[in-house]
């Protein structure tokens, strides 16, 4: 159980002319079960790119990613949905908050759409308190800082407890100090619960912190 890329290319424009655009060039690889992996490389360098293919949101131009054994490029939308849902968390550079939800409604959003769980309300809750943050489960997005608004979406990726959780510059809008706050609670989510973490930065040392790093030039891991 993993995540495999095998041979992953991705082109932007039109094929064949001269407008086409190869951004990733033949990737593969493989992310294990409980490995935190970071992406980095040069703006530009087809990194968020990587991340929203291998997380499901975006499809190679050619070759497969393979999740737990279930072949992206085989799997049908509505099933894509339910295992996204179950399985992945995602965490942005913006928040993404819904503004008219509290902290602790934007947590629950993804169990909305899953079948009902008494105890989903207690495991967001006990997440806020994990991540330093109980007191702001009822104020609004507006009412919170950066780094918390940040912390809350780390909940809302977490709550459906998945086996992998994939950030694009999840740091990107924060100051140093709220920046490490999240790479360390993204350490703490890997060793406690587990959870494969892939996640996108320029930052050198929030880089370093991952068990492994990927570096991408010219569409190639190097
Ligand atoms: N939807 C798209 N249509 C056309 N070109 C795109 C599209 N998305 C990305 N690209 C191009 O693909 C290349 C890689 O983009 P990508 O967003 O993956 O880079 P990145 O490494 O994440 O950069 P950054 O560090 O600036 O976020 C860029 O040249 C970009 O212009
Ligand atoms: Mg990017």
């Amino acid at each position: 159980m993993a995540i495999l890329m095998d041979q992953i290319k991705k082109s932007f424009g039109h094929p064949g002319t001269n407008g086409q655009n190869l951004v990733l060039k033949g990737i593969s690889g493989e992310i294990k079960d409980g490995e935190m992996v970071s992406i980095t490389g040069r703006s530009g360098s087809g990194k968020s790119t990587l991340l929203y293919i291998i997380s499901s949101l975006d499809k190679p131009t050619s070759g497969n990613v393979l999740i737990d054994g279930v072949s992206l490029n085989k799997i049908d939308s509505k099933e894509l949905h339910r295992f996204r849902n179950q399985k992945m968390g995602f965490v942005f550079q913006f928040h993404h908050l819904l503004p008219e939800l509290t902290a602790l409604e934007n947590v629950l959003m993804p169990s909305l759409k899953a079948d009902f769980d008494p105890n989903r309300r207690n495991f967001a809750l006990s997440l806020l308190k994990e991540f330093g943050i109980p007191e702001k489960a009822d104020q609004l997005p507006s009412q919170l800082s950066g780094g918390e608004q940040q912390r809350v979406a780390i909940a809302r990726a977490l709550v459906m407890k998945p086996a992998f959780i994939f950030a694009d510059e999840p740091t990107g809008n924060l100051d140093s100090a709220n920046g490490l706050l999240v790479l360390n609670l993204f350490k703490r989510i890997n060793k406690e619960h587990g959870t494969t973490i892939l996640y996108v930065t320029h930052d050198q040392v929030f880089a370093g912190m991952a068990t492994r790093q990927i570096n991408l030039v010219d569409g190639l891991v190097v």
